[in-house]
């Protein structure tokens, strides 16, 4: 039997509409949350995520704004830019789109943002207290995994993750999530030997690599949960890091490329700015 579809697109939905009725009520309240989205240059698939992110920021009701930096942009100019985020009361949530033009330094960048404005999770300080079980700021991506599998009502504890990809936005944070809910985690990546022995061992199986079908049908366990983090833009159209079609034949549930973790993703940046927005009000909850 052909394997469940994890719809991350209605999972999705139901998030934002419970935020919205959230965001209406703390508007009335006079808190209005703000995200500021930085886009540095001109990548075509930053320039489509950005594009999405001010969409949903408008449909919660959220105050956006966004910065579109050419592609030239010095560090001097784009530090200054956050620092200026940082110092802005109306401004609850600062978004630097990665990658980064080659000229600046990721990780210099990514620290120059206030820890509580960053709702990517990807400041060390942020990553740290994940690392060490503490409640903070989870990645959009991960925490969207997390709660996607939730909404299914798949278990966790004791079942072997394995994560293909070892990311600071997906793999590493999303290998600590899964840690966290008692699942046995293995973390593979590009230069794993024997790939296959691995994930045939996984009963739930992440993809996350950027390699389009990497994953194909007898490298998947019978019966296994996989998800797909993959967006590869092919001449053919979108495809992921899993051969969906032929996977499909032996999973028990898989996310579809797109409508599967995507908009997961972009749902859980609207919650990490609420949480961002009330917790700079002086409460409100972190974390999953
Ligand atoms: N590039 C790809 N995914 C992400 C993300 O979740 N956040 C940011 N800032 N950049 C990304």
């Amino acid at each position: 039997m052909a394997a469940e579809i994890l719809d991350g697109k209605k999972v999705a939905q139901e998030v934002r509409a419970a935020l919205k009725e959230e965001v209406a009520r703390l508007k009335a309240g006079g808190l209005t949350p703000g995200l500021a989205v930085v886009l540095v240059g001109e990548d075509p698939a930053s320039k489509v995520y950005v594009k999405q992110k001010e969409k949903a920021c408008r449909e919660i009701g959220f105050a956006s704004q966004v910065h579109r930096l050419p592609e030239d942009t010095g560090e001097e100019r784009l530090l200054r830019l956050i620092h200026e985020l940082n110092a802005d009361r109306a401004v609850h949530g600062i978004l630097v789109q990665l990658p980064l033009p080659k000229q600046l330094d990721a990780n210099r960048v990514v620290q120059a943002i206030d820890p509580a404005k960053d709702v990517d999770g990807f400041h060390p300080f942020n990553a740290g207290r994940l690392a060490a079980g503490l409640p903070t700021v989870v990645p959009c991506t991960p925490r969207g995994i997390i709660h996607l599998l939730d909404a299914y009502g798949i278990p966790i504890a004791g079942r072997h993750a394995v994560v293909v990809g070892r990311s600071n936005i997906v793999g590493k944070p999303l290998a600590q999530l899964l840690l966290g809910r008692d699942a046995t985690v293995t973390v593979c990546h590009s230069k794993t030997d024997d790939l296959a022995a691995f994930t045939r061992t996984a009963d739930i199986l992440v993809a996350a690599v950027g390699r389009p079908r990497l994953i194909t049908r007898d490298m998947v366990k019978p019966g296994a949960v996989v998800v797909d983090v993959g967006i590869n833009r092919l001449p053919e159209g979108i495809v992921g890091d899993v051969d969906f079609k032929a996977v499909r034949e032996v999973a028990h549930y898989i996310t579809p490329v797109p409508g599967g973790v995507g908009p997961l993703t972009i749902a859980m940046l609207l919650k990490n700015t609420l949480e961002a927005a009330l917790a700079g009000r002086g409460g409100g909850p972190r974390g999953e």
